[in-house]
């Protein structure tokens, strides 16, 4: 399982360090992706845009050989039970943890004037995204490795306390793909 933000265009380091691992991974594991929508709106996009980045991303990811035959595809707000999960997940995510993740700490940075709970809680929407499906295996970049490390805290939270429910998810990586693509002025 693995999510998709719908922020500005695919470019080569998306192709590299994620859709060529899913377009493989659609051929050996039953896979689900989505479009991360709810996600987005941590950044507050025009609303006017929304839609047409989902459907965009979407086709792009297409053209690059995400196969609707063989892996589902979806949007992440038309499943509402992630919105339940997220809730009940949210129980059992602490402010201290959530303060301390590094792409909270980034957007902070980046966007001072725009702090929201949102942006706080994006790992456990996210964990919320994954074990939905009980998910095993997440294709993802290194920079998401510390929010699926969180996702494994809160499985072992929620398990410990309602009985064993979810598997905990692992960052997954075809091991020769591991790749950089560096940005056109070389850093
Ligand atoms: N947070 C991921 C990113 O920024 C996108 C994402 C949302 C995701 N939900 C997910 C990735 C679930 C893997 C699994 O790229």
């Amino acid at each position: 399982m693995s999510g998709i933000r719908p922020t500005g265009f695919l470019h080569l380091g998306n192709y590299f360090g994620a859709v060529r691992n899913y377009v493989r991974m659609q051929d050996e594991f039953q896979c689900f992706f989505m479009v991360a929508d709810l996600h987005s709106l941590t950044t507050h996009p025009d609303t006017k845009d929304l839609k047409s980045n989902v459907l965009r991303v979407l086709a792009e990811n297409i053209a690059c050989g995400l196969d609707p035959e063989k892996a589902v595809l979806y949007c992440q707000s038309h499943i509402y039970e992630t919105s339940e999960l997220y809730l009940y997940l949210n129980m059992l995510a602490y402010q201290g943890e959530l303060e301390k993740t590094v792409t909270f700490k980034d957007k902070v940075r980046q966007q001072p004037e725009n702090v929201n709970a949102g942006l706080l809680t994006y790992p456990v929407l996210q964990a919320a995204d994954i074990l939905l499906h009980r998910a095993s295996l997440v294709p993802v970049g290194k920079d998401q490795e510390q929010h699926l490390e969180m996702a494994r805290n809160f499985v072992n939270r929620f398990n410990y306390r309602y009985g064993n429910v979810f598997p905990e998810p692992v960052a997954f990586n075809y091991s020769d793909q591991l790749i950089k693509v560096p940005s056109l002025d070389g850093t």
